[in-house]
């Protein structure tokens, strides 16, 4: 009786000890994505020849049949992710996020669960997924796959609230689906190494409380066969169940300029914002609507203020390059990141909120002072209560600026008027 109660303590031990292994794996992992704070989003699918995003087989009303047979052509003669991931790494991004199936329902994979894949289906033949996953490990990027939960393509899928979608009950199979999609996970799991993250969307195509997605038993999957694998859903609500960060579409957290973020609240889970450059996800020939590279700029530094990761977003071409406008950008970008990163890569959001001159990232006690927009009288006031300043100086050039106790904070003398894009200071902070 003795040795039972002894093995059972012991037994019980090993299991407390697992499940605390276990969340401190999750906290790990979670803080390592937080870290990495910048990453590249790519849209890119048979849907980037008829080069008008990746919504177009639904906007446009096409038949899913005659759809279909662009995989027939489809032959990006210049992909190649070398050359991609060594542009994304000097742009200073950290981890990347494929597209493995959109909405179109087109898998970027040699995936044995469906013959319409990129190795299967096109004259290309080459596993894409598989070149982009050696080509991040050269390059110490994470990867991370898109995978839709709506397809306009399967008729096993029981479309929802798609209105230009075809509706065939009699095909219709959500357990087919169910397994059909699971089983895609379990290859994109285990046939391409360590991957950072899962990022769900289209699951808003069923709002209906009854409509049971069976997320918990396919969260539980993903851990199972890769435990240190992230889960990210843009449903466009609070997170759920297992999920380990939180999504914004096209807003920074807190806002909701794009009318997808009504029904959240920013959680206390790691923050990630995708952006386009662009208006579209997917290659579009007519969007030249680029975003400034110094706006870009200013909200991932924002973005990082707010304690959030930046996940923007390029749409290469039907021949494997990417846009002139993208590069030039990305280039942009990496020459910012280069001098100013470490004010941004490993930080989280600083213990004073945003102000109307900018905003504050942070690390231990020291605190990153980010001027974005204008200031009156060549000043800043620091609202900070309950730290003490104890050292201000110029991020670039170090050099030592004055500053003067308030009753709610401190005033910071700068020693010009900031006019770049990013003018940063160094702050000391100490606990009186
Ligand atoms: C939306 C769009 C989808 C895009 C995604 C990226 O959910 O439907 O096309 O991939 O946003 O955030």
């Amino acid at each position: 009786m003795k040795r039972f109660a002894f093995s059972f303590i012991l037994s019980l031990f090993a299991l407390m000890t697992m499940a605390q292994s276990l969340t401190d794996d999750t906290r790990r992992i979670r803080e390592e994505f937080q870290d990495r704070k910048f990453g590249i989003f790519l849209h890119w699918g048979i849907y980037s020849m008829l080069a008008d995003g990746e919504w177009v087989m639904h906007n446009r009303h096409l038949d899913r049949d005659e759809y279909a047979k662009l995989a027939g052509g489809f032959y990006p003669s210049r992909f190649d992710a070398r050359e991609w991931t060594k542009l994304f790494k000097e742009a200073g991004a950290q981890y990347v996020t494929f597209t493995s199936r959109h909405h179109d329902g087109f898998s970027m994979w040699a995936t044995k669960a469906s013959p319409y894949n990129i190795v299967d289906a096109t004259p290309f033949k080459r596993d894409i997924i598989g070149e982009l996953s050696q080509a991040c490990r050269e390059q110490g990027l994470k990867l991370h796959f898109y995978y839709s939960h709506m397809d306009w393509q399967r008729t096993d899928y029981p479309t929802g609230a798609c209105q230009n979608c075809p509706h065939d009950p009699s095909t219709t199979n959500w357990d087919t689906y169910y397994a059909f999609m699971n089983r895609q996970l379990t290859e994109l799991l285990m046939n391409y190494g360590p991957i950072g993250a899962i990022w769900f969307d289209g699951m808003w195509d069923h709002k209906e409380k009854e409509f049971d997605w069976r997320l918990e038993e396919q969260y539980a999957l993903i851990k199972r066969l890769q435990p240190t694998c992230l889960i990210g859903n843009n449903h466009h609500g609070s997170p759920i169940g297992a999920e380990d960060f939180q999504l914004f579409e096209q807003d920074l957290p807190g806002q909701n300029t794009a009318g997808f973020s009504g029904e959240q609240k920013v959680s206390q889970l790691p923050l990630e914002t995708c952006m386009t450059m662009n208006n579209t996800w997917g290659y579009s020939i007519t969007d030249k609507n680029y975003k400034d590279g110094d706006e870009l700029i200013r909200r991932l530094v924002t973005a990082a203020g707010l304690n959030a990761n930046f996940l923007l977003n390029i749409g290469p071409r039907p021949d494997g390059t990417l846009p002139d406008q993208a590069v030039k950008i990305l280039k942009h970008i990496g020459s910012f990141m280069k001098v100013n990163g470490s004010s941004i890569y490993g930080t989280r959001g600083g213990c004073v909120p945003p102000q109307s001159w900018g905003v504050t990232t942070q690390k231990e006690n020291t605190l990153y002072i980010h001027i974005l927009n204008k200031v009156e009288d060549r000043q800043i006031f620091l609202p900070l209560t309950g730290q003490k300043l104890a050292k201000v100086e110029t991020f670039a050039g170090g050099t030592k600026l004055t500053f003067k106790r308030e009753k709610e904070g401190y005033r910071i003398f700068l020693p010009a008027e900031p006019c770049i894009v990013d003018y940063i200071l160094r702050a000391t902070l100490r606990t009186p």
